[in-house]
Formats: structure tokens, C-alpha cells, sequence
């Protein structure tokens, strides 16, 4: 099969290596932004090349929203098959993706989005034909995982661990997405889809790690706790929740022992109670291995196919955690805190119980600067 590619950065040229590795497929052409040379096998016009009807797949590995979403759109059109990393560009336009596929005969496959090199999504895909599965949980940002246990384990300050992240090629572009909680959003919101065949994008208050600060991390120390940034996602009787936050969890829990930048999850569903993956979440070849995976599934017809048929509902309330909050502004006029540990300039943490997700909306309208996190 023939095949192209979008993007040269990082991933692209994995995809690049592994491919020509890969007997009956052949990269013809790389889009390349114009603000890159334009030479034979590179071009500035992808739109030619993804709906050339000599191209089959389109390997899309972009990062941002433009113009990977008008390509991927074009190639679906075109009834291509799309086979794309870019949680960012997936997660708002998936169900248009998995439509435009179904009229063209065209196929949209996202396993590298999510948890680069886990079959991660395979996995829900796979897992919730037979039975609606209970959720997941897990750490799906590489970034941030590598800053928490460097900070905890080696006393690295913040910004120097996020350096090293970045210098290390698990860094987003704007690595805000990654300590801010929007790169665990997209990836939520994507597994969610697949997990309970329900479109939805908008998953209440993603709280990252970028408000964690060394108080914090000394703070988890005296108490036995290790502080990790996760997704945990429910479903229950037709409807579904998810929380995206910092976690401070006890050393026992399976999430609080994933070491450096890698990822885990746990998949729950009533026949096999809880199913754990651990692996590598972002990196070169980690993520273009499940690129090709997808490319070798459409060379023999045997994708998995997306369904969003169903309507479940977001409860925003529906996880029941316990949190922990550190605002330097006055929040004693909120109701619902549990108790308030004493305030000095060092330390002025409250808990409260259960989701309560009102308590959450009225601490960030309060002050948006809150540290608000897991806690077990
Ligand atoms: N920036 C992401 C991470 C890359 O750190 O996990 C993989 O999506």
C-alpha cells in the first residue's frame, strides 16, 4: 500500500524508519509546513497528496489543530485511511472523523494518541464489545509523571525537571498542555469515546500539576503520600464521570509506583475486575510502533472499528474522592471543607470529602491560583 505522511518532527520520522522496515507499504510522499524545503519526496501541499488516488493511508503526525484538521478531513473525504497521533486534533472532531469514515469507506485509527506505545485503546475497544466496562484509571501524561517523581525522589526543582522533559522529547510543543491538564483532557476525552461509545469534550475543571509547588511535594513526604497526575473515569447505570488531577496516593496504589516518564492504566469491568498496562507514553518509536500497528491492521483489513452510537450521560458527580486544597486567599467563607489545617504563610491546606464538584468550581471562582488534588 502506498502511503503518506504529515509532519517530519519527532514521530514522523519514526514513522518513516519503521515503515521502511515494513514489507508491502511504502511512504511516497512527507507534508512538510512550507516554511520547510519543498524537495522531491517533500512537499508543502498536503492537500494534493492525501487525496491523490494513488495514496491508501495517511499517517498523520502533526501536532496542533491546523492544518492537520483539514487534511485528515480531506483524506477522509477522499476515503482515505487516517491513521493519526494528534490527541489534540482528534479529541474535538472525533465523531465528525469516525462519520466522514462511514460515508467514504475510509477508516480513522487513533491508537497512538493516547498512551503512545500501551494498546491502550485497543484495549477499551476490544474489552467493551462483550461488556460495558466499570472505567479506567491511569497516568497518561509522560511529562508530568518524570517532573512529580523528580521532584519527590531526587528534590529536583520544578523548572529544572520540566527542562530535562523537554530535552528529553516528552514535552509537548507548548508544554503548558502537559502540566496544565489539557494533554490528559484530549486523551481523555478520546478514551472515554472509545470506552463507552458516547461522544462528549467537555470534562469539567482538568486541574494539571503546574499549581503543585514544593510545599506540596513536602507535604506528601511528612504524610507517607506520593503525588502522581491522573484520569480516573467511571460509568455506571448509563451515565459516566472523569476526573483529571494531581493525586496525592499512598505508596501501596499501583499509579503511585510508575517510575520516570512512563504511563499505566488500569481498565476495571465487571468479568476481570481490574487489568493493568505500563509502558512508554510518548518517544520516537514508542508512538510510531502503534502508528504502524494501526497501518498493518488496515493493510489486512482488520481495524477496529469506531462506534459512537450511544448516549450516555455526563454526572459530573458521579467518583466519589476525597481532596485536598492550598489557596494563599481566604476560602473559610466556602462551605463543605471537612476541616482546615492552621494558616501560616507555609502551609494552609483544607479537605473536603467526596466529589463535590461544586466545591471545586466555587474554590477555582475563588482563587483560580488553588492547588486542588486527589486525596487518598
Ligand atoms: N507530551 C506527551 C506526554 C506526549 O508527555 O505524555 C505523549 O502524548
Amino acid at each position: 500500500m502506498n502511503a503518506v505522511l504529515l509532519g517530519y518532527g519527532t514521530i514522523g520520522k519514526g514513522v518513516e524508519d519503521l515503515a521502511k522496515k515494513t514489507k508491502g507499504l511504502e511512504i511516497t510522499n512527507v507534508f512538510v509546513l512550507p516554511e520547510f524545503v519543498d524537495e522531491p519526496y517533500f512537499t508543502n501541499d498536503g492537500l494534493r497528496i492525501v487525496t491523490d488516488p494513488a495514496t491508501d493511508i495517511v499517517f498523520e503526525c502533526l501536532s496542533g489543530t491546523e492544518p492537520a484538521n483539514e487534511l485528515i478531513r480531506a483524506a477522509l473525504k477522499a476515503g482515505k485511511h487516517v491513521i493519526t497521533s494528534n490527541k489534540a486534533v482528534v479529541s474535538p472532531n472525533l465523531k465528525d472523523y469516525v462519520d466522514l469514515a462511514k460515508e467514504s469507506g475510509g477508516s480513522i485509527q487513533i491508537e497512538a494518541a493516547v498512551a503512545g506505545g500501551i494498546p491502550f485503546l485497543d484495549a477499551l475497544l476490544k474489552l467493551s464489545l462483550l461488556e460495558d466496562l466499570d472505567g479506567y484509571e491511569g497516568i497518561f501524561n509522560g511529562t508530568s509523571n518524570y517532573i512529580l517523581d523528580n521532584m519527590q525522589k531526587e528534590n529536583t526543582p520544578y523548572e529544572e525537571a520540566l527542562k530535562q522533559a523537554q530535552a528529553k522529547g516528552y514535552a509537548e510543543y507548548n508544554p503548558a498542555s502537559d502540566v496544565e491538564g489539557w494533554d490528559v483532557f484530549y486523551k481523555s476525552n478520546i478514551a472515554n469515546a472509545l470506552a463507552y461509545k458516547t461522544y462528549f469534550d467537555k470534562i469539567k475543571n482538568p486541574l494539571g500539576i503546574s499549581r503543585l509547588n514544593s510545599e506540596d511535594i513536602a507535604k506528601a513526604k511528612k504524610e507517607g503520600k506520593i503525588i502522581r497526575h491522573i484520569s480516573k473515569s467511571m460509568q455506571k447505570d448509563g451515565e459516566f464521570d472523569t476526573i483529571i488531577a494531581p493525586a496525592f496516593l499512598n505508596p501501596e496504589d499501583y499509579l503511585a509506583n510508575i517510575p520516570s516518564n512512563y504511563n499505566a492504566q488500569l481498565i476495571y469491568a465487571p468479568s476481570f475486575d481490574k487489568l493493568g498496562y505500563f509502558g512508554q507514553g510518548a518517544g520516537r518509536y514508542a508512538t510510531a510502533q502503534a502508528m504502524l500497528a494501526n497501518a498493518l491492521d488496515t493493510m489486512k483489513n482488520t481495524e477496529r472499528v469506531i462506534e459512537l452510537k450511544q448516549d450516555k450521560t455526563y454526572n459530573p458527580t458521579l467518583i466519589e474522592e476525597n481532596w485536598i486544597v492550598r489557596s494563599a486567599k481566604d476560602l473559610s467563607a466556602l462551605e463543605g471543607f471537612d476541616r482546615s489545617e492552621p494558616a501560616n504563610d507555609r502551609q494552609n491546606y483544607s479537605f473536603f470529602s467526596k466529589r463535590n464538584s461544586a466545591l471545586i468550581d466555587e474554590v477555582l471562582a475563588a482563587d483560580p491560583d488553588a492547588m486542588i488534588a486527589i486525596w487518598r
